[in-house]
Parts: structure tokens; sequence; C-alpha cells
């Protein structure tokens, strides 16, 4: 793209003013995913929708829409924060522990070619290509409330569909218990990989109950696009009932387990961070409390906190998952 000056006529465009080619070819893809009607919605719809979008927001990346989820408990009616807060204030520490490094550091994440590895106790191990799991199943949107471990919370409108889709073509074993969920860790694109912070790669696990339950979310898109690099692109988790760190981004290996698996943040502290590590007001971290939190985008001096709901208010779809169990234990 050229752009008119003063001076000598023409300068070259600024880098970030321009799409990147991975982002046509990933919009190419995407349409002819659409054109198949692969990714859940009609040609019409989608057009509508970019156009609204592209209203809204100029430098937008490749259009992913789903259509609204019908799974109890999986829209909420608060209001969504916004796409600039939602891309900009991120924890990936892949590219540093700053909330603002992600969205600075994450465009040298190589997202193409991408595959996803499911592995361990199954009738069907698999390799999964990305198009193979755009094509899985229907695209849906959710519109989640994620509460971070740290006292802050966002409302995102994500596209993707339950993971128990993917679990259930694979055919795990009756030996099967826990499902691990291992990232990209990749240092000549993760600037951060290799640091002491953590010990890579980011790893994150669920009970399979957990993973099977129809709110817990493989995650493609947000706000009816792609990903963006710093929130995880190109395909993560999304668990909207546990704490943010849950929710793995970059996801590169599925293992069915018969034991609990090593966590990241349980490996770096596990007095702080444990392997359930649900949303639960009356269970303080031993820093600091959680029973509040901060709505990202209702910011200034007056700004009520939030009380912080039970499993962060989806009670009622997954309270039946921990039943007698004593949850200030199994925090
Ligand atoms: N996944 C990887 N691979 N690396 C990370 O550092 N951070 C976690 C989680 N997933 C993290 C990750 C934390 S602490 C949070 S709060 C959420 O991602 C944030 O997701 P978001 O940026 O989409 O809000």
């Amino acid at each position: 793209m050229l752009i008119k000056t003063q001076r000598d006529g023409f300068q070259l465009a600024r880098a970030d003013e321009l799409t990147p080619q991975s982002v046509y070819e990933g919009r190419r893809d995407l349409l002819k995913l659409l054109a198949t009607g692969a990714a859940g919605m009609s040609l019409a719809a989608w057009a509508g929708r970019e156009a609204h979008a592209q209203a809204v927001r100029p430098n937008k990346l490749a259009p992913l829409p789903g259509g609204r989820s019908a799974v109890a408990g999986a829209v909420t009616m608060d209001k969504a924060t916004t796409y600039a807060d939602a891309s900009s204030y991120n924890n990936f520490y892949e590219f540093g522990t700053d909330k603002a490094d992600p969205a600075k550091n994450a465009h040298t994440l190589r997202t193409t070619p991408w595959t996803v590895e499911v592995e361990g106790l199954v009738k069907k191990p698999s390799r999964f290509s990305l198009e193979d799991l755009l094509r899985l199943s229907p695209m849906e949107e959710r519109i989640y409330r994620l509460r971070c471990v740290e006292g802050w919370s966002m409302v995102i409108p994500w596209v993707g569909y339950s993971l128990n889709e993917l679990i259930k073509k694979v055919e795990p074993l009756g030996s099967a218990k826990y499902v691990e969920f291992v990232t990209q860790a990749d240092p000549k694109t993760m600037p951060f990989v290799g640091s002491r912070v953590l010990d890579w790669p980011y790893v994150e696990g669920l009970r399979m109950d957990e993973a099977m339950h129809p709110l817990t979310l493989l995650g493609f898109g947000m706000y009816g696009e792609v990903l963006p690099n710093q929130n995880g692109a190109p395909v993560r988790l999304v668990v909207p009932w546990k704490y943010g760190f849950k929710s793995a981004k970059t996801l590169v290996k599925i293992r069915f387990t018969e034991r609990q698996p090593a966590t990241a943040w349980n490996h770096a502290a596990a007095s702080e961070y444990g392997f359930y590590s649900n949303v639960n007001p009356a269970v303080d971290h031993p820093r600091w409390s959680q029973a509040t939190e901060r709505r990202i985008g209702e910011d200034g001096l007056f700004a009520k906190k939030r009380k912080t709901l039970m499993f962060n208010g989806y009670e009622a779809q997954v309270g039946q998952l921990y039943a007698g169990m004593d949850l200030k234990k199994l925090f």
C-alpha cells in the first residue's frame, strides 16, 4: 500500500498498517471452508458480519463466524469487553510477563502449518492439521466470562466448539481419567521460552468429566474473527468456570492419561495454584482474597469491584462435577 505525502510524493505504509500475508492466506482458506459450509454460517450472513466488523475495526483478522451456541450457560448477558482491551491486556508468558508484552511481541508466532497431536489412552491416536480441526464440528459463538487468578475478569465472545467433539472422535479408553494439554514452546518464535519464570512447555490438565463438559471450549476465534496471536492462535482452550490460567493457549498436543498430569503453575508454586483451580470466592489465594474482581473496562476512581461468583457464575452447569469434594483442600 502506498500513501501520498507532501514532500516526495509517495512513501511506503508502516508495516503495521498492512494486513500480513498470513492473514490473507488464512482468509482465503477460511473462505474455502465457508463456501463448503464447514464453518457453520452462510456466506451472506458472513458478508454482513464482515461489513460490520470492518466499520468497527479496520485492521481486522480473517472472519470466523459461528452460530449462537445452544449449550446451557454458553451465552452470558454481561456486556462484552472491548476487542481493544481483550487483545492488549493478556497473560501469555511465552511472550513476556507484562500484560502489554503479548500484543507487542506475539507477531513472531508462526501459526501455519499447525498440527495438534492426540495421544495416550485412546483407541484412535490422531494427528489433526488446523484445517482438519476447523472442519471437525460447526463453529459456535460462546460469550464467556473469564476470571483471572490475579483478580480481574473479562467477557469475550469466543468462536469454537466443545472440546468433547474432538474427544469423541479419538475414542478414549476406559482407563483415561485425565487430559493433559501441551502448548507450543519454540524459543525461535517465542522470545520468553527459555526464561526461568516457568518450566516450558506450558502445560495444563483437566479431569475427564471436566474436559467432556459441553462448556469446555476448543477456541479458534473471538469477536467473529480468527484468534489474534496474543490470545492463543491458532487454537486454545477456554474453561470458563476455572481461573484463566487453565485456558491453555497455542495447543500442540492433547494426551489422555490415567494419572493426574503435572501443570506448569502447580509445578511453579504448588501452594498457590492447585490442579482444580475452580473460581471460588470462599477460597483465598495464599497472598490475596478471591472474593471480588475488577472487570476490565470498568476502570476509574469510583468503579466498584464486582463480587466473584462461585464457579465464576457457572455453578448451575458445573457444580455437580464437584459434589462431595472438599474444595478448600482440592483448590
Ligand atoms: N497459555 C499459555 N500457553 N501461556 C500462558 O502464559 N496464560 C494463562 C492462559 N493461558 C497462559 C496461557 C492465563 S494466566 C490467562 S489469565 C489466560 O491465558 C488469558 O487469556 P486471554 O489473553 O485470552 O485473556
